[in-house]
């Protein structure tokens, strides 16, 4: 069954570790952190130290999704603040293989994000080396925007090499998903959702996740 990763980008910042221990009681799978710079996307969220701050009241597996400049520089912190898997964009590393390297000698999971205009095919002579890729279906930035239907096939395209490349790196999901588009995601080969605002602005945070994961409610 496809993997639930609420995003606390949509959650009430005064009341984080409430929010966090909500969605761990009513089942998430993993919790999705998003790191915003100010200058990779044009928004700013927050640092390795509110990671820190959560990591003592969750016991939830810390996706976090680096969406910053020089992420080298920061993978330390990062690593040091709790996180169980870092993400970074294709994009913004000059030296990916190397970024990589960085995070998986840190002993966690390491994951590489691609916008929307960015082709699977850059990741060729990376991929055996990682957990997880991260497909983008919004610019990043912000929450709360509308999916690109068009990544379905980037999704396809990358189901398909695992297949047939005999790799094992999870495929996630991230930006305007909902229970409408979640079965379809799940059919081309999506094994982590990410939801922000699908959750955390759902009436009913519950049955929001649930439809997500496709349980009958
Ligand atoms: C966007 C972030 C997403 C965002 C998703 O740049 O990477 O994780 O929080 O939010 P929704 O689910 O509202 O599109
Ligand atoms: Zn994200």
């Amino acid at each position: 069954m496809v993997k639930v990763a609420p995003s606390i980008l949509a959650a009430d910042f005064s009341k984080l570790a409430e929010d966090v221990s909500e969605i761990e009681k009513l089942g998430a799978d993993w919790l999705h952190l998003d790191i915003m710079d100010g200058h990779f996307v044009p928004n700013i969220s927050f640092g390795a130290d509110v990671i820190k701050s959560l990591r003592r009241h969750s016991n939830l597996f810390f996706d976090v999704h680096l969406m910053i400049e020089n992420p080298d520089q920061y993978v330390p912190d990062f690593v040091a603040a709790g996180a169980d898997l870092i993400v970074v964009h294709a994009e913004a590393c000059k030296h990916l293989d190397r970024t990589i390297e960085l995070i998986k000698a840190a002993g966690i999971q390491a994951g590489v994000a691609l916008n929307p205009h960015t082709p699977p095919e850059v990741l060729e002579f990376v991929i055996h080396k990682l957990d997880l890729v991260l497909v983008m279906t919004v610019n990043p930035g912000f929450g709360g925007q509308t999916f690109n239907a068009v990544m379905m096939e980037k999704i396809k395209d990358l189901n398909e090499w695992r297949a047939y490349g005999g790799l094992e790196f999870l495929i996630e999901v991230d930006g305007g998903v909902t229970a409408e588009n979640a079965r379809e995601l799940e059919v081309v080969g999506a094994d982590v959702l990410v939801a922000g605002t699908a959750i955390f602005k759902a009436a009913d945070r519950s049955s929001a996740m649930r439809r997500i994961r496709g349980e009958d409610v």
